[in-house]
């Protein structure tokens, strides 16, 4: 049989990734182009005569009969793609989201001022937000720490892919814990993390596809507040910090706002919304 052309394939995936109740049934079908023929994700709807070999459209129907039974596909795939750079992903880590690039969008141009910034990433799973300022503020002192010993071997090969890795210290533990025993806390001037704030509830309940995520990367406990009532809590102790950023739910954003205020009372902190309008971001700065 001679090779389809891209458009016809395309079209065949996007219906076939709608019928397996994907929402992003396009884009997923352009990353499923972009994986298999090795152009760039905005190349794809340039390219839509190029033939695809049958052996290339029976591994992508392998990859759409996973995703029918709702594995995501980045985890299919292989990589994920967090501010034009691609990090590896597999189950033991969280799939970085597009709203959580506002998080490292907003640490990057705090950083434009203070270049030189002790920076740590808590809860770094892929290490999307601890390896991708490590490459756009490349003079910044990057940490980064993580209860799941695996999600940190997956994170130290995205460093050594990036090329980042003697520049990014990845360290197992509770929160900033590691960072206090290695003596670096003190040193920190910035600290963002996106920690778990799915409560339990919202989880029971949570589409297919966030299943095959780790459950301790998304679920904080009954309130949702139990991972980032702490971490707020040891950010009070900091002497040397200036800048927080934080991944929130997007029903969090005033009771965020409350427990940083009651923590942190010097500092100026804001609430910022996602694409969608829903609260994602608490900001703060110390004047
Ligand atoms: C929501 S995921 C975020 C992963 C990555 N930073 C991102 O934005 O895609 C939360 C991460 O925090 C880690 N984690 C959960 N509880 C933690 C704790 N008490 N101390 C350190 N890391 C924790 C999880 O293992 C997971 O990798």
């Amino acid at each position: 049989m001679s090779p389809l052309p891209l458009d016809k394939t395309l079209r065949r995936w996007e219906a076939a990734l709608r019928s397996a109740g994907s929402d992003e049934a396009q884009t997923e079908a352009r990353l499923l182009a972009a994986h298999f023929t090795g152009l760039p994700l905005g190349d794809v709807p340039l390219s839509l005569d190029r033939p695809l070999d049958d052996d290339v459209l029976a591994a992508a129907d392998a990859i759409l009969a996973d995703r029918a039974r709702h594995v995501p596909l980045p985890y299919l795939l292989g990589d994920a793609w967090f501010l034009g750079l691609r990090f590896r992903v597999d189950p033991r880590v969280l799939i970085p989201r597009p709203e959580t690039e506002l998080l490292a969008e907003a640490a990057i141009a705090w950083l434009r001022t203070n270049p030189k910034a002790a920076v740590a990433d808590i809860g770094t799973g892929s290490g999307c937000l601890a390896l991708s300022i490590a490459h756009f503020r490349p003079a910044c002192r990057v940490y980064a720490t993580d209860l799941s010993d695996d999600a940190l071997a997956l994170a130290r090969e995205n460093a050594a892919d990036l090329g980042v890795a003697d520049r990014v210290t990845l360290l197992q533990g509770d929160l900033l814990g590691p960072l206090r025993a290695e003596g670096i806390a003190d040193s920190l001037e910035a600290v963002i993390s996106n920690p778990p704030y799915v409560t339990e509830a919202e989880y029971a309940d949570a589409q297919p596809e966030l299943l095959h995520e780790p459950r301790g990367a998304l679920v904080a406990g009954p309130t949702g507040f139990e991972v980032m009532d702490r971490l707020v809590a040891e950010l009070a102790t900091l002497p040397n910090l200036r800048f927080v950023g934080l991944e929130i739910g997007a029903t969090q954003g005033p009771s965020a706002l409350l427990l940083a205020r009651e923590n942190l009372p010097d500092w100026r902190f804001e609430v910022r919304g996602d694409y969608a309008g829903h609260d994602r971001l608490l900001i703060g700065t110390r004047p």
